[in-house]
């Protein structure tokens, strides 16, 4: 008898084990599933449309470079770049960024500055296709603040904040040149 209740009681255990490796496993698929999604999506590599959320509330952004970005502010959320991306435009944009931003994001926006290989998180790398769908207001919050408020400051991000050295319509001519990297993903 006791035997048997002890069998029993093994495959009761055994089952459980089961279910909950299942369970297990099943979370580890979507979470799986959702990580490949948001890697291929972002991958520089890849040509494919992006899909995924391009901002969330909650996100590991700047630790991962892949990971949707913060929301801006409510203050900067709908803002639009006042400026048009004519040729005059971008050149300025270029001259600005070259003189200002190369050394970090690199003359071709790819992240890799000749500053780059010392920095944890890395400069962004504008030419992957989450970079197309990032708003106006995104990119005006960031190269305004930089990396000096949460979340990038607590991740020890190097990007400076341009709010003494570059005008609003400096960081917008900026922002129209940096957006012409991944204009056609
Ligand atoms: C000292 C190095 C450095 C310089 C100079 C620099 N950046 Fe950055 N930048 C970074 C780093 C590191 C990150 C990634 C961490 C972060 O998002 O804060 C970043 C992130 C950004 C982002 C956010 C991109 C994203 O994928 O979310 C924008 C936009 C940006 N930089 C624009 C600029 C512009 C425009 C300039 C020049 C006016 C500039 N940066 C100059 C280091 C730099």
């Amino acid at each position: 008898m006791s035997s048997r209740a002890h069998l029993a009681g093994a495959i009761v255990l055994a089952c459980l084990g089961l279910t909950a490796c299942t369970g297990r496993q099943i979370l580890a698929m979507r979470a799986h599933t959702g990580q490949s999604q948001t890697g291929a999506a972002s991958s520089p590599a890849s040509s494919a449309p992006f899909t995924g959320p391009a901002l969330a509330a909650t996100t590991d952004y700047p630790r991962n470079a892949n990971a949707p970005r913060p929301e801006p502010p409510a203050d900067y959320a709908k803002l639009k770049d006042p400026l048009t991306a004519t040729s005059a435009n971008l050149a300025s944009g270029k001259q600005l960024f070259d003189a200002n931003c190369a050394p970090c994001h690199g003359t071709g926006g790819a992240g890799d500055g000749p500053a780059a290989a010392a920095l944890n998180p890395k400069p962004a790398d504008f030419k992957t296709p989450i970079h197309a769908k990032l708003p106006d207001g995104y990119y005006f919050w960031r190269v305004t603040k930089g990396g000096s408020v949460p979340p990038f400051s607590a991740a020890g991000s190097a990007m400076p904040p341009w709010e003494g050295s570059l005008t609003p319509q400096q960081r917008w001519l900026v922002i129209l040149y940096v957006k012409s990297f991944s204009a056609s993903k």
